[in-house]
């Protein structure tokens, strides 16, 4: 029986929600090993819509979930999302929720200083979320961060402080704003300081005593591989490493406590934000994908830009998170189509590429090679069995299989959870 860590296999938005909310009814925890409340994670359940941004997706089910090390915390977003699954009648207490004393928070400058930087970067905008997530993990990294166990000292962060304030003030002062105000950020500490430490404790203890239980142990991606920032479309990605490598150290235990690797990817590719994009369609074709794909951000309501398939992005993606089996989420959009494109290769100046070249100006000037399959014309909308899929739509899921060089272990053909045809069960790999 193995531990599983779900990934974004694309530049996230992939679907993951609903794979993750089916394992988590399995697992015995769920965890958040990197980003923020940057993620947007949809579970709908029956009737109910859920819409989860930090925290881990297995809460709504009361799985015991854990917010990792690697995650970046803001605390205010925290209480508001708590306070707004309570409201949807999500029981939210200690015994389920934990959060690891060790994470670096998100501080209101640093929302301030993620808006500021785009606004002023005018064609080199990111296109962030602008929840402050680069620079927390910027100060994590630059060891000025305050973390979550800093908040039971509240009294004593003074040289912390002058780390960070040395280094913000300067910035602030560039942008033309006023240095941080010290007391007023104490002061909104101290207030939210009981919330957030009624759930902080030493997880990675927890994560391991799991283990050694023999306890299933769900590790919930953020974003997607193509957001890493090594392995991604650098500089156009988020702060964090989004691979499955992060899964271990982002919570707390060795990297052999993550056994199948789950990549999550869509039948087609979307993205959110700036940077390159080969397969993106600026047509009829991708105005057709975000429609029915109903493609707009969960976090900041922005139109994902959307595009055909990208077989050598998917390929690198699962070679560097050592994906061991793929979750094909969205067949459904692709009803309908004639005839459907999938991207094999790259033309770089004349010259035939098998793989996503590493410099910005090479990335944004590669031209995909495509291969026309037919497409169908039936409905796969909530097929739960391959009997019930149309033999293109077969067609087209084994010839991605060939192409990414990884197995599809699940196809996911609606919202609904049992809505899916399982191929291989990552529990019981
Ligand atoms: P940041 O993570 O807010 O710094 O944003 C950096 C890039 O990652 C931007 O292109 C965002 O649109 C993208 N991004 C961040 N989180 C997500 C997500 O959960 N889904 C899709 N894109 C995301």
């Amino acid at each position: 029986m193995a531990n599983v860590a779900v990934i974004g296999a694309q530049w996230g938005d992939e679907g993951k929600g609903k794979i993750v909310d089916w394992l988590a009814e399995r697992a015995d925890v769920v965890v958040r090993f990197q980003g923020g409340h940057n993620a947007g994670h949809t579970l709908v359940i029956g009737e109910n819509v859920y819409k989860l941004s930090l925290l881990p997706s297995g809460i709504v089910r009361g799985t015991p979930s854990v917010i990792g090390n690697g995650v970046v915390l803001d605390p205010w977003a925290l209480k508001a999302e708590v306070e707004k699954l309570t409201a949807q009648g999500v029981t939210i207490t200690p015994d389920v929720l934990h959060i690891a004393d060790n994470c670096a928070l998100i501080l209101p400058f640093h929302r301030d200083l993620d808006a500021l930087r785009e606004d002023a970067s005018g064609a080199g905008k990111i296109g962030t979320t602008r929840r402050g997530i680069g620079p927390a993990y910027e100060d994590k990294v630059g060891r000025r961060a305050i973390r979550v166990c800093d908040l039971a000292h509240l009294d004593d962060l003074g040289p912390q402080l002058d780390r960070l304030c040395a280094h913000h003030d300067a910035l602030r002062a560039g942008f033309g704003e006023p240095p941080v105000d010290r007391d007023a950020l104490v002061a909104e500490l101290r207030e939210i300081a009981d919330f957030v430490l009624s759930f902080a404790k030493p997880v990675w203890l927890m994560l391991n005593e799991a283990r050694k239980r023999g306890d299933r142990i769900l590790f919930e991606g953020a974003q997607g591989v193509l957001l890493d920032v090594d392995h991604g479309t650098y500089p156009f990605v988020t702060s964090s490493n989004t691979i499955a490598g992060t899964a271990a150290g982002g919570s707390g235990l060795g990297p052999s406590a993550v056994g199948f690797v789950l990549g999550i990817a869509k039948a087609y590719t979307t993205r959110v934000g700036s940077g390159p994009f080969p397969t993106e369609l600026e047509n009829d074709v991708g105005e057709r994908l975000g429609v029915r794909g109903h493609e707009f951000g969960t976090v900041t309501g922005r139109k994902r830009r959307c595009g055909w398939f990208d077989a050598v992005l998917v390929r690198q993606a699962a070679a560097v998170s050592g994906v061991t089996g793929i979750a094909l989420t969205k067949l459904d959009v692709l009803d309908g189509f004639e005839t459907i494109s999938i991207c094999t290769g790259y033309l770089l100046h004349g010259q035939t590429l098998d793989h996503f070249p590493s410099n910005a100006a090479d990335q944004a000037a590669v031209q995909p090679v495509y291969e026309e399959i037919e497409g169908w014309s039936q409905s796969t909308a909530g097929a739960r069995s391959w009997a019930q899929l149309p033999a293109q739509a077969i067609k087209y899921i084994r010839r991605i299989e060939e192409l990414i060089q990884c197995p599809v272990a699940l196809v996911s053909t609606s919202p609904e959870r049992e809505d899916t045809i399982l191929v291989r069960d990552p529990f019981l790999d």
